[in-house]
């Protein structure tokens, strides 16, 4: 019987399962596309830069290496620190719930095979929530950060007199590639 990948038994990669660059380009033009289209997703693309080349490109050579496929991102950028590079963008749950919606609606518009469709879900969920930097309406603490940031807040009083007992949960850090 021949391996799933039909190449000396080394399964698949994901990046290999999607179809390689050309799937996965297809994949994060949808995504940016959904975007930029779904009224629903107005609050997320109000995030980005008016024009999303540069968004499409990022993601796209982020994606290829976290997928097993080339670094084409560490290459030009090196280590993606992707946490700090988020920084600069209030990130709540509202805001990676939409990203995930998005992504989940642009895996299925692309008719990624549903099993692989539910793991890169999972993975992603795990790399989202590990993004959020603020807390959204209902939660909001002291300037508006969540526990992992009040570093990076100077006015914070916190941060002299230590956090009060209710704390955020710590998160797991995600693994930095997936499959993990
Ligand atoms: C949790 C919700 C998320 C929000 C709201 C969000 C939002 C953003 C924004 C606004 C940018 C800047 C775009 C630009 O400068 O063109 C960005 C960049 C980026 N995002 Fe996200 N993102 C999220 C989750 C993720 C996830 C889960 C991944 C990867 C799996 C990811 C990968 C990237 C990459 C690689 C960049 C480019 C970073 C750079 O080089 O500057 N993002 N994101």
């Amino acid at each position: 019987m021949s391996s799933p990948a039909g190449q000396g038994g080394a399964e698949p990669t994901p990046f290999q399962r999607l179809g390689g660059e050309a799937g996965l380009r297809a994949l994060v033009d949808r995504f940016y596309d959904l975007m930029d289209l779904e009224p629903s997703y107005a609050r997320l693309r109000a995030l980005h830069p008016q024009a999303l080349a540069g968004s499409r490109d990022k993601l796209f050579w982020f994606l290829c290496g976290w997928m097993g496929g080339p670094d084409h991102y560490q290459q030009r950028f090196g280590h993606p620190m992707l946490r700090a590079r988020h920084l600069p963008y209030a990130i709540g749950r509202v805001e990676r719930d939409l990203w995930l919606a998005c992504m989940t609606q642009a895996l299925h518009e692309c008719q990624v095979a549903p099993a692989l469709a539910q793991r890169l879900a999972e993975s992603f969920h795990g790399t989202a929530d590990w993004m959020r930097n603020r807390r959204t309406a209902g939660e909001a603490g002291c300037c508006g950060l969540i526990r992992a940031d009040l570093a990076f807040s100077r006015r914070c009083r916190w941060r002299r007199r230590g956090p009060p007992a209710a704390r955020s949960k710590p998160r797991p850090r995600p693994a930095a590639r997936w499959p993990a």
